[in-house]
């Protein structure tokens, strides 16, 4: 499979050129350490909380300047906020989890949230002044940062929701800490089943195909953008602070590791190791990770 956009077929659908060319990227980003604590609902769930906020600047910024450009024939197709949107849906999920009061942006006020807003990562900095310039300059190529998050949210993020909801407690059925991945059916003013979201899926990809249509010097420009988004992505999961127990399965040793954590996700973690077992001590392993996590 070509993972080259120069070597993907120009006549190609976008969303299937897109999706082509950043499926390395993608394979990059979903291995990470940082993916992998959030998706497996490792984090604590301040850090996991801490994420959701950089990730609002994103959406806060995307969204902004998807708005500003609405009436744009390439974004407009794609732009359905009513749909898609997501800003509203993490600072609801930011309140939730911070417990802070109802009110509106009184998330705002957390000492956590003051402490981003006061000094943001170089990472977020770069991620917004990315979104700032292109809609000042090249407002097209936000459909490609559009790209990465909603349909990220709507495939990979259906998974980490299982996961997030276990690790923090969270009641599937209310879905109270959980509207980042909380979508609204397209035909029906209610909120979208397993399938409905693939629905959703198809619908955004459609609408991105019609939208660019033969334009191949789009198409490219839309690969090299998602695949930076995916770039930025990591740098955003890069800042995450890991578990303070890991349970990293040895391969080949056919052991497990339990691992003092704490480190940021861009550094190897240093071990503080204690062997746990050998072949078949999985369960003494989640034991032990299950009580440092305080589950
Ligand atoms: C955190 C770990 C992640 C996991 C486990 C994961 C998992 C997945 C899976 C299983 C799919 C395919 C779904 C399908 O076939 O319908 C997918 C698609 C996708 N993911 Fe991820 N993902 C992760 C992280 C990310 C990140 C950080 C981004 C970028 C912000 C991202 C963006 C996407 C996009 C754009 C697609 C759709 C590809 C397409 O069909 O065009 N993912 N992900």
């Amino acid at each position: 499979m070509a993972t080259n956009s120069t070597s993907i077929e120009a006549s190609q659908p976008a969303s299937v050129y897109v999706r082509e060319a950043t499926r390395a990227s993608h394979e990059r980003v979903g291995s990470a350490q940082g993916a992998r604590w959030l998706a497996g609902g490792q984090l604590a769930k301040e850090e996991y909380a801490h994420y959701l906020v950089l990730l609002w600047h994103v959406y806060d910024e995307l969204e902004r300047s998807l708005a500003a450009h609405a009436n744009d024939p390439v974004i407009r197709p794609v732009y359905v906020p009513a749909i898609f949107s997501r800003a509203d849906h993490v600072a609801a999920d930011i309140g939730f989890l911070l417990n802070t009061a109802t009110a509106e942006g009184a998330w705002r006020a957390h000492p956590m949230v003051a402490g981003i807003l006061a000094a943001p990562p170089q990472v977020l900095i770069e991620y917004t002044a990315r979104i700032k310039y292109l809609c000042a300059e090249h407002p097209r190529l936000l459909v490609a940062h559009a790209y990465a998050r909603y349909l990220g949210d709507l495939s990979g993020g259906q998974i980490i929701r299982k996961n997030v909801a276990k690790a923090y407690g969270l009641d599937r059925e209310d879905g109270d800490g959980l509207q980042l991945y909380a979508f609204r059916a397209l035909n029906r003013d209610a909120p979208a089943s397993a399938n409905e979201v693939k629905v959703l899926k198809e619908f955004w990809r459609e609408r991105l195909d019609g939208a660019v249509g033969g334009d191949v010097e789009l198409k490219v420009a839309l690969a090299e953008e998602s695949k930076l988004a995916f770039v930025l992505n990591e740098g955003l999961l890069s800042t995450l602070k890991g578990p303070a127990y890991e349970c990293v399965y040895v391969p080949g040793r056919g052991a497990y590791n339990i691992v003092r954590g704490g480190a940021s996700s861009n550094k190897s973690v240093k071990t503080l190791v204690v062997l746990a077992s050998i072949i078949g001590a999985a369960g003494l392993a989640h034991y032990l990770y299950g009580g440092g996590r305080g589950q």
